[in-house]
């Protein structure tokens, strides 16, 4: 598959097809949810689940119209666990977007209960996202149309100020090419509310991707993990997949290089 095209068609999809999903799609899913590795050492758990079959209704406040299978997102204790989650979770939604299927992140609005149970959680294990995935219906819901909207959905932050050279008063310039695009990845990623944390600089042949906490955010403080975390996730997934495919040499690495800022260190595209 062709990720950085995956990467520029993928979308949050709110509103399904009643149309289930075939047992040879199943099929695939199911591989997709075992066979994913991350940089991170994450221990997490892709199960797959689905209203026909569930004990109780898995509920999503009516934001995932038409939504019938969905995939909970499980991860164990670790330091980089929520990032490795992220990394992995986004991985399997380019997947799934490049079987022509819909996705979408859900860090929030879910029966979290009844996810839990129906992905029959072990101890110490946390849902750290769902997602429904299914067929997409091409007409949205007003509901899908205000979310969206109100997120801002397509909406990007200006690259310059995202990106930064050496240290973070001075913006990155760099023409079209490879290493462009490959942070133009990290920019359209998805994340949640659209808050876009990821602050990137860089040094030499490194890039030192940072996580800039949204001041009093939600999602950071309700769950017993910050959520933005995952945004790091995701962005290490973008950003790898489009190196990788681009020929770009390199590897993500833990390697703080000191930088002042008041942005949290998260890890390290060394080149
Ligand atoms: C960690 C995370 C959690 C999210 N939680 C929700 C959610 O609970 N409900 C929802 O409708 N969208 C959720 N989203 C989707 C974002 O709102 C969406 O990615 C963002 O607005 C950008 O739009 P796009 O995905 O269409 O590019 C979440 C995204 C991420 C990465």
């Amino acid at each position: 598959m062709n990720y950085i095209e995956t990467m520029k068609t993928r979308r949050s999809v709110r509103t399904y097809l009643r149309e289930p999903i075939s047992k040879s799609d199943l099929d695939k899913i199911t591989k997709i949810t075992k066979d994913i590795t991350n940089p991170f050492d994450a221990g997490t758990r892709l199960c797959l689940v689905d209203n026909e079959t569930a004990d109780e209704r898995l509920g999503t406040y009516g934001m995932m119209r038409g939504a019938k299978t969905f995939i909970v997102g499980c991860v164990a204790p670790g330091d980089m666990n929520i990032e490795g989650f992220g990394y992995v979770f986004e991985k399997a939604i380019l997947n799934l977007t490049a079987m022509g299927l819909g996705t979408c992140w859900l860090g929030g609005t879910f029966k979290r209960g009844v996810f839990a149970r129906a992905a029959k959680l072990t101890d110490g294990e946390i849902i750290a996202a769902v997602m429904p995935v299914g067929h997409i219906n091409e007409k949205r819901t007003v509901l899908e149309r205000i979310v969206a909207n109100g997120a801002g959905a397509r909406k990007r932050i200006d690259f310059s100020e995202l990106f930064f050279d050496g240290n973070f008063e001075t913006s990155l310039e760099l023409p079209e090419g490879d290493l462009r695009t490959c942070l133009q990845m990290v920019r359209i990623g998805p994340s949640a509310s659209n808050k876009q944390p990821w602050r990137i600089v860089k040094v030499g042949d490194n890039l030192h991707f940072y996580l800039a906490k949204t001041p009093g955010y939600a999602g950071n403080i309700a769950y017993g993990f910050e959520m933005q975390r995952i945004d790091m996730g995701i962005a290490a997934c973008q950003f790898e997949h489009a190196a990788r495919e681009l020929g770009l040499k390199g590897g993500i690495v833990l390697s703080d290089p000191k930088i002042p800022t008041k942005f949290e260190y998260s890890f390290t595209w060394q080149g």
